[in-house]
């Protein structure tokens, strides 16, 4: 890459649950860098228009495909479909993911919505990656980008067990898969942002007293923005980044640095 070209020249990325909140914002800068975005998503049909419109706004080729990332099925086709249109996989960016409403504590957390998180935020991943590393290794090699969380590595008095024990599964999955492949030309990070105000977190922060009880324990004192965490993907996915796997980028405003914040 000389100077001054976009960062990911060349490269096809697949972006799952990129129809919405940081997936989307990511799709965005990706594209603006060059890429080629294929993205993977089970949003309705306006919302996923509005998203492929958005993204080829930002100047690079997109296309869309209904995927839940729970059915190995579903991943497989939405791979095939990425090497068919645009030649290759080179970057996939594992960012579906759901938090559900009555994810409590150990004690009061219904065990369909453990079982239902796992399914997205954990097998989802799995099947990412499972799908992906032999479509990557047939052709130049790549990056996987695994979505965790802050949570990954701090606990709170505000629990979602299932949540929560999800994104640590996917941050130690995503070692071993550094680790495996690190001689085979693919590399693998967790990105672990800290509190984004996308649909998500608007739906579990409902009202003003809980947001202020989260902003509490940020240093920087604010939520972070969509675009603070699609840079840190932006720099996973590109090959700025060619020596690191393995790794878990924390963009969380300080949160995991803390022990007592500013007044
Ligand atoms: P969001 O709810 O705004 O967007 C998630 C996207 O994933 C949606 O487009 C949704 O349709 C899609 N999706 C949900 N289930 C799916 C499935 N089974 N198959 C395919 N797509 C599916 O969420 P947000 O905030 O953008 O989160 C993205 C990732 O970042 C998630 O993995 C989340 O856990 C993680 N994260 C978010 C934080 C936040 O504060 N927003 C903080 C830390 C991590």
């Amino acid at each position: 890459m000389a100077a001054g070209d976009p960062r990911l020249a060349g490269k096809v990325a697949l972006i799952t649950g990129g129809a919405s909140g940081l997936g989307r914002v990511g799709a965005e800068r990706f594209a603006a860098e060059g890429a080629r975005v294929v993205i993977a998503d089970v949003a309705d049909p306006e919302v996923a228009d509005a998203a492929v419109e958005a993204v080829a706004a930002s100047g690079g080729e997109v296309s869309y495909v209904h995927c839940d990332v729970s059915d190995s099925d579903a991943v497989a086709a939405a791979v095939e479909h990425t090497v068919s249109t645009f030649g290759g996989l080179d970057v996939l960016y594992n960012n579906a993911g759901v938090m559900i409403g009555d994810d409590d504590d150990p004690v009061a957390t219904p065990l369909e919505t453990y079982e239902r998180t796992m399914d997205i935020n954990v097998r989802g991943v799995l099947l990412g990656c499972r799908h992906a590393i032999p479509a990557m290794l047939a052709g130049r090699g790549g990056s996987i980008i695994n979505v965790a969380s802050f949570v990954a590595h701090m606990g709170a008095a505000t629990p979602q067990i299932a949540y929560t024990a999800s994104k640590g599964a996917v941050l130690a999955m995503t070692r071993e898969i550094a680790v495996i492949y690190a001689r085979r030309g693919i590399r693998a990070n967790a990105l672990c942002p800290g509190p984004i105000m996308t649909p998500m977190l608007a739906k579990f922060l409902s009202d003003d007293a809980k947001r202020q009880r989260r902003l509490v324990h940020i240093p920087m004192g604010r939520f972070g923005n969509p675009e603070e965490i699609a840079n840190g993907a932006l720099f996973l996915a590109s090959d700025e980044s060619s020596w690191m796997t393995g790794q878990s980028l924390i963009i969380d405003g300080g949160i995991t640095a803390a022990y007592v914040t500013p007044e």
